[in-house]
């Protein structure tokens, strides 16, 4: 596996492997990779000959100072997964390679950005697709893959490359559950064993709803209503609203292919989820 630094070597490394005839991957994370990052890897290896996964917790995207501070960094661990997996590349800039002092550019999608994160999380989006779109860049890969689980992100980076023309196939990988329905999130190990029980109830929300909708609920409000009652009351619920996927514009009557989605906080730890209908 190669580890490559600067955005010159990433460029120059995909390059030469496109012009070998290689179909090249790239899988964007901030490390701390878990078993939905493993699957991410893996979806990509189905869709491409050389996987690249970049690891940098980007600045940019926290709104919240102690967030950043206490997102969890497990750079050996990362490493050793990528290895495990058969990932082809790994791509670790520096905060001062990524970002110079002399950096002065946002790129910033409109519209989708507006509501659920966008709103609770002010410049979130800006600093993702800033970041993204300097990763795509670099990389120049065919296909990139993202996890369902930050749905709002899939759907603003479509748009990010639909506008910019940027030649790359977005793919999205399903969202990985521990047994008991939990989504996986790099969050999650700040959890303590209370709240980690108790965020339970967010999937299991998110499943009823799903089931009312499969037994033939089309009204949002009791959609997102079944899903809100079913939260542990420790839970402070940002949103549970069910949207049309591509506009995440809402629905009054939920079809298949519509998503609901989800934001908490518990004990000061945010939480998102969501779940697509499905027929
Ligand atoms: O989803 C993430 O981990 C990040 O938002 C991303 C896409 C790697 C950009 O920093």
């Amino acid at each position: 596996m190669r580890i490559v630094e600067t955005a010159r070597e990433l460029s120059d490394l995909s390059h030469s492997k496109k012009q070998g005839g290689l179909k090249v991957a790239l899988v964007p994370t901030m490390g701390a990779l878990h078993e939905g990052h493993r699957s991410l890897i893996h979806v990509a290896q189905q869709h491409a000959d050389f996987v690249i996964v970049s690891i940098f917790v980007n600045r940019l995207q926290f709104n919240n100072e102690e967030d950043f501070e206490t997102y969890p960094v497990t750079l050996d661990d990362d490493i050793a997964i990528c290895r495990s997996s058969g990932v082809s590349a790994l791509y670790m800039p520096s905060s001062k390679s990524m970002y110079p002092d002399s950096f002065g550019t946002s790129v910033e999608v409109s519209g989708l950005t507006a509501r659920f994160e966008g709103a609770s999380r002010p410049g979130h989006f800006s600093g993702v697709t800033t970041v993204v779109t300097k990763l795509l860049t670099a990389s120049a890969p065919d296909i990139a893959v993202f996890g369902q689980k930050d749905f709002q992100q899939f759907a603003v980076l479509r748009k990010l490359v639909d506008d910019l023309d940027i030649p790359v196939e977005m793919v999205m990988a399903p969202t990985i559950r521990e047994e008991d329905g939990l989504a996986l999130s790099s969050r999650n190990v700040r959890l303590n064993k209370d709240s980690r029980r108790r965020a339970v109830s967010i999937s299991q929300g998110l499943f009823h709803s799903l089931t009312l909708f499969q037994s033939g609920v089309r009204d949002t409000q009791e959609l997102n209503e079944a899903a809100r009652k079913s939260c542990a009351d420790e839970i402070a619920i940002d949103y549970v609203q069910i949207v049309d996927a591509q506009t995440l514009e809402n629905v009054s009557e939920a079809h298949v292919g519509d998503v609901l989605l989800f934001a908490g906080t518990i004990d000061g730890i945010r939480l998102i989820d969501n779940i697509i209908f499905t027929a």
